[in-house]
């Protein structure tokens, strides 16, 4: 886990942002984005400086971050892979694709690789559902997928 408390200057930034919305209405998500934005992801120190500054419980905190999917409490890896679970996907087998990146990938839904360099995603409808099943590896679609396919995929990144 790198060490986000030597970013000063990103937590100078959030704090200043904080200090300017905390006295409108539903602070909390702005503050949010902007922390992600900042730091790529919601550590616990950046969460805390989060409840502490806007004076509420870190559990509220902590339940915003890990309710909304676009919030992300561990760094993400250099690409992104995204597997549609949506209804098209899903039924075009879109759970052996995701089994199959698991397993080339040796990661967990959700985590990311140990050396950094793809984290994996199961995500809701990604609107191509005419090529389902549909992966998405940062802005680049792959579609009509056969797990077999996966490793020569990979291979690109
Ligand atoms: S369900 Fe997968 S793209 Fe729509």
């Amino acid at each position: 886990m790198p060490d986000f408390t030597a970013d000063k200057a990103k937590f100078d930034e959030l704090k200043e942002f904080i200090a300017s919305k905390k006295d409108t209405q539903g602070p909390l998500m702005p503050v949010m984005q902007k922390a992600q934005d900042l730091f790529g992801c919601l550590p616990i120190q950046v969460q805390d400086v989060i409840a502490e500054d806007l004076d509420i419980p870190m559990t509220e905190v902590y339940g915003v971050a890990t309710f909304y999917s676009q919030f992300s409490l561990e760094p993400k890896g250099e690409h992104v892979i995204g597997v549609c679970m949506g209804t098209a996907c899903y039924v075009k087998n879109s759970q052996p694709i995701l089994d199959r990146l698991a397993k080339e990938l040796k990661v967990e839904v959700g985590k990311t690789t140990p050396d950094g360099k793809f984290t994996l995603e199961a995500t809701r409808c990604l609107g191509c559902c005419g090529l389902a099943p549909v992966i998405m590896i940062d802005d680049q679609v792959f579609g009509r997928l056969e797990p077999d396919e996966i490793p020569a995929i990979l291979e690109k990144f």
